[in-house]
């Protein structure tokens, strides 16, 4: 079997190394749109074109499935995406973001704030306050904050570099200095990559990203992926720009 992981960039990598993990016999081709990266801060229209454009790559591959490992994408373009590729199953990660919170939120029920960390376009797009605040009850607040400047940084491969941690600085301060503890959402697959640093920078939060909660979902909706084989599981790589990959993408 073959299924397709797309982002903007090497965030989906971080939802790729749980699909490898659990589905060790499946064959994946992963795309990031390297030339075009962000997205999140570029317009809804923009994100649906790049998106759509990117995955054309895609239709000759036979993939069994794509997974858009990108909350950009996945908020704004999912529709354009399944129209490129209408004979191939898509699935995005949001509804995986939202299973996980609610699953921590079961488990930690005094959480007063659910803060979801996510590119511009994704928090403007206000999807996870939509799904989330029906079932979080009354006395959780969902706050979506915007991150514009971590996926340049992490592109560029600063998983540690003062910059990096000066940014999430600005970014989550006043929640953690106004806020009791809470839930902290890595709505962003580029994210996971620097959970670290957030929680350092979110002491007592319960930071929750989605990549187990997409392999999950996959294997309720695709249950053949298991029987696969233990592989060795194969990986082709595809990048609109290569030679911008940190190599470190590839040690995943
Ligand atoms: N990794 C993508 C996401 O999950 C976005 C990165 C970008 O801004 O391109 O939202």
């Amino acid at each position: 079997m073959k299924i397709g992981v797309f982002d903007s960039g090497i965030g989906g990598v971080t939802v790729l190394t749980a699909l490898r993990k659990r589905f060790p016999g499946v064959e994946f081709v992963y795309l990031g749109d390297t030339a075009n990266v962000p997205y999140g801060t570029k317009s809804p229209s923009q994100i649906k074109s790049l998106a759509a454009n990117a995955v054309a790559s895609f239709a000759p591959r036979q993939l069994d499935a794509l997974v858009v490992a990108c909350n950009t994408a996945s908020s704004l373009a999912l529709d354009e995406i399944m129209a490129t590729l209408p004979k191939v199953p898509v699935f995005g990660v949001v509804e995986a973001g939202v299973r996980a919170t609610l699953d921590a939120h079961r488990a930690f029920t005094a959480a007063k704030t659910v803060l979801i960390l996510a590119t511009r376009a994704t928090a403007r797009s206000g999807i996870y306050s939509r799904l989330l605040t029906p079932s979080l009850g009354a006395t959780t607040q969902v706050v979506e904050q915007a991150c514009p400047l971590l996926v340049p940084i992490i592109e560029e491969g600063l998983l540690d570099h003062p910059l990096l941690h000066l940014a999430i600085h600005e970014y989550v301060l006043r929640h953690s200095e106004d806020r009791a503890p809470g839930i902290a959402l890595l709505a962003c697959t580029h994210y996971p990559w620097i959970k670290k640093a957030f929680e350092r920078a979110l002491p007592g939060w319960q930071i929750v990203d989605s990549a187990n909660a997409v392999a999950a979902l996959l294997e309720e909706a695709l249950p053949q992926l298991k029987q696969a084989g233990n592989g060795p599981s194969k990986t082709e790589w595809l990048f609109t720009d290569p030679d911008v990959v940190p190599k470190f993408v590839f040690e995943a």
